[in-house]
Order: C-alpha cells, then sequence, then structure tokens
C-alpha cells in the first residue's frame, strides 16, 4: 500500500523541491522503502530472499519514476521560461508596401512613352527663371512671373544671381530648353516630374506633377503631335480613344493648343467622369516656337518641333477614380492602402 502512495505522490508533485521531498519520504535513510530493507533482518530466512527482490524491484521504480518526473518538470519549467521570449523560429509577415497612385501613374506613363519612342530627360525643382521663363518666350511682363503665382528662390550668399533670377519650377517645359541646349535634333524626349505653383483647392495643389513631351526634327509636324497623343491614350487606356484640339495661347507654342481624349469610361457617349461631355481636358499643346529654337541655338529654318504637357497628378485621378487632387498628398495610409501593388 505505502509504494502505492509513492507512486501517487510523485506525479502530484509540481516542483522538483516537492518531488525531491517525495522522494526523501519513500528512498530516504528514514524513509519507507529503507525501512522495509530494514525488517529484512527480522525476517524468518525463507522469506528474506522474496522480501529483498521486492523491495530492490520497489527501490529500483520509484527511483526511474522520480528520474522521470524531474526530467519532465525541468522541461516545463524551460518551456514556460522560452514562451515568455519571442518565438524566433516564427515566420514574420512583414507589412508590405506599395507604390503611390501618382509614382505608378508616372511610370506607366514612361513604359508607355517609351514604347513610342520617348527618352526620359529631367531636370531640377530649383530653376533658373531664365529656362522657366525666358527661353520659353515668357516676358517679364507674363501674369505667371508674378510673385503671386511663382515660388521665388533666395539665391545662395555670394551668388551673383538676382532675387528674380531662381524659381520652384512652375512646369517642366524648362526641360525642353535644358534639353535643346544640351543635344542636337532628332530629340524626342518626355520629361516627368514635380513643378510648384501658387495654388491651392481641390483641384489645384501647390506640388503637383506634370509630364513634358518634346519632338523636334526635320519635317516633323502637328500631324506626328496629334498621331502621338493619340497612340498614347489608346496605349494608356488599351482602346482606340480620339483626340481633339481647341485652340488656346502658351508662349512657346505656335499655334498653341489645348487637348482633350475622349472619355474613357463612357467611349465618348457622356457619363458622370466626363460630366457628360464625353471628352476630358488633358493638357496644353503646340508646334515648338521660333523664339525658343532660337534661344535654345537651334536652326529654325532646319528644324520643327512641337511639345505637349499635362497633369500626371490628374492623369492618376482620371486611372485611379480619386475624387480629390488633396488625398493624394496628406499621407494618411487608409488612403494609401486602397492602392496596394
Ligand atoms: C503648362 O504648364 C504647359 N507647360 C504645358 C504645355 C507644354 C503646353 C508644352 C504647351 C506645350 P498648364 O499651366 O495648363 O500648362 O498646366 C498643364 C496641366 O497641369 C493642366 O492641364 C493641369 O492638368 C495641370 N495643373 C496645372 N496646375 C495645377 C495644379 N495647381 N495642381 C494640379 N495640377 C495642375
Amino acid at each position: 500500500m505505502r509504494e502505492a502512495f509513492a507512486r501517487d505522490e510523485l506525479p502530484a508533485s509540481t516542483t522538483l523541491e516537492q518531488a525531491y521531498a517525495v522522494k526523501v519520504k519513500y528512498l530516504g535513510k528514514k524513509g519507507l522503502v529503507t525501512e522495509l530493507s530494514r525488517q529484512l533482518g527480522a525476517m524468518p530466512p525463507e522469506q528474506r530472499r522474496e522480501h529483498g527482490q521486492r523491495v530492490n524491484a520497489l527501490k529500483a521504480e520509484l527511483e526511474a519514476l522520480y528520474d522521470a518526473h524531474c526530467r519532465g518538470l525541468a522541461e516545463a519549467a524551460e518551456q514556460a521560461a522560452l514562451a515568455q521570449f519571442e518565438d524566433l523560429t516564427a515566420v514574420a509577415v512583414p507589412e508590405v508596401g506599395s507604390l503611390h497612385p501618382i509614382t505608378r501613374t508616372r511610370r506607366v506613363l514612361e513604359r508607355v512613352f517609351a514604347e513610342l519612342g520617348f527618352d526620359v530627360a529631367d531636370g531640377p525643382h530649383v530653376e533658373l527663371a531664365r529656362f522657366n521663363f525666358d527661353d520659353l518666350n515668357i516676358g517679364a511682363d507674363h501674369p505667371a512671373r508674378d510673385m503671386a503665382d511663382t515660388f521665388f528662390v533666395t539665391p545662395p550668399p555670394g551668388s551673383s544671381l538676382r532675387a528674380e533670377d531662381l524659381v520652384l519650377r512652375t512646369h517642366t517645359s524648362p526641360v525642353q530648353v535644358r534639353t535643346m541646349l544640351a543635344r542636337k535634333p532628332p530629340i524626342r524626349i518626355v520629361a516627368l516630374g514635380t513643378v510648384f505653383r501658387r495654388d491651392d483647392d481641390a483641384t489645384h495643389s501647390p506640388m503637383f506633377h506634370q509630364i513634358e513631351g518634346l519632338c523636334v526634327d526635320t519635317g516633323t509636324s502637328f500631324a506626328d503631335l496629334r498621331a502621338t497623343l493619340y497612340r498614347f491614350v489608346s496605349a494608356l487606356f488599351e482602346r482606340e480613344l480620339q483626340v481633339r484640339f481647341r485652340p488656346s495661347f502658351f508662349p512657346f507654342v505656335e499655334p498653341g493648343a489645348e487637348f482633350d481624349m475622349q472619355c474613357p469610361f463612357c467611349g465618348g457617349r457622356g457619363c458622370s467622369v466626363c460630366k457628360g461631355s464625353g471628352w476630358i481636358e488633358l493638357g496644353g499643346a503646340g508646334m515648338v516656337h521660333p523664339a525658343v529654337f532660337e534661344a535654345c541655338g537651334i536652326d529654325a529654318e532646319r528644324y520643327t518641333g512641337w511639345a505637349f504637357g499635362f497633369g500626371i497628378d490628374r492623369m492618376a485621378m482620371l486611372m485611379h477614380q480619386i475624387p480629390d487632387l488633396r488625398l493624394m498628398f496628406e499621407g494618411d495610409v487608409r488612403f494609401l492602402e486602397q492602392y496596394p501593388c
């Protein structure tokens, strides 16, 4: 009966100390099993052998039980200690970022124009007023040069530049000038980037993005401009879309126009996106003005050129159905998470 107690008591002990106390109770010097061994001397010789074997077997069984129970307790203690730490073997699932709708639109535009044979050109955000205005035939009295429209940049100390000589570029058109000054025709480039104006409402932001296209070659004409824009919008929306021009004025092109594309959502029938007109305004375009060629050292007798420009942000709003331009610049992740890669 006593041995049965030991078999029950050991598993009930929850710490190594308790288990050891049970061991001492049964196997210690004054323990119950030790006491059974001592009874051996007082037994008749014929019983000793059987009693001795039973006591030895019991001792061996309790020792094995004790060892196994202690191993179990030690392992459980180790697991409990480990559980307090992070599981270093667990596979972490990182939060995956995504490209901003403007970056995505910009990359799509670059790809489509690359397919149409255009190189990508670049220019600085802080620009010389000469490239941003003068060389583009934008006269000293043009309203765009007003402090109310343009961010002027204070030239660095010691510079020979005057206060009115440095601006945050107001459009991507100065990249036309930089490209024509640096390269000989034939030229076929697009320039995409950030531009700045003193604007701020639901459709006008003080910082926005434009794409500029420029082609200079012998004998290129308005028909090529039209064909390029037609092929561009059709490739972008993967359906045949017409382009139309409305006469307009930009000092750096002559003739100048604004251009619209057939609404890609209703195919020109009229819907809420195109406000029932069937057309969506995109930007400005025209034939490069001879005064611009002259400022850039290009022979206007030999070469002709055309250029176009439009807002990337407006295109992103159109492609992703974004109702307010400002949403794109507020950095709110709830908005950005709607445009996973
Ligand atoms: C220009 O900036 C000309 N440089 C475009 C051009 C290039 C004409 C080559 C001819 C030849 P405009 O000021 O209209 O043009 O701006 C072009 C487009 O930029 C607009 O159609 C509009 O989509 C976008 N845009 C203008 N201002 C803002 C603004 N504050 N916020 C967001 N988009 C704007």
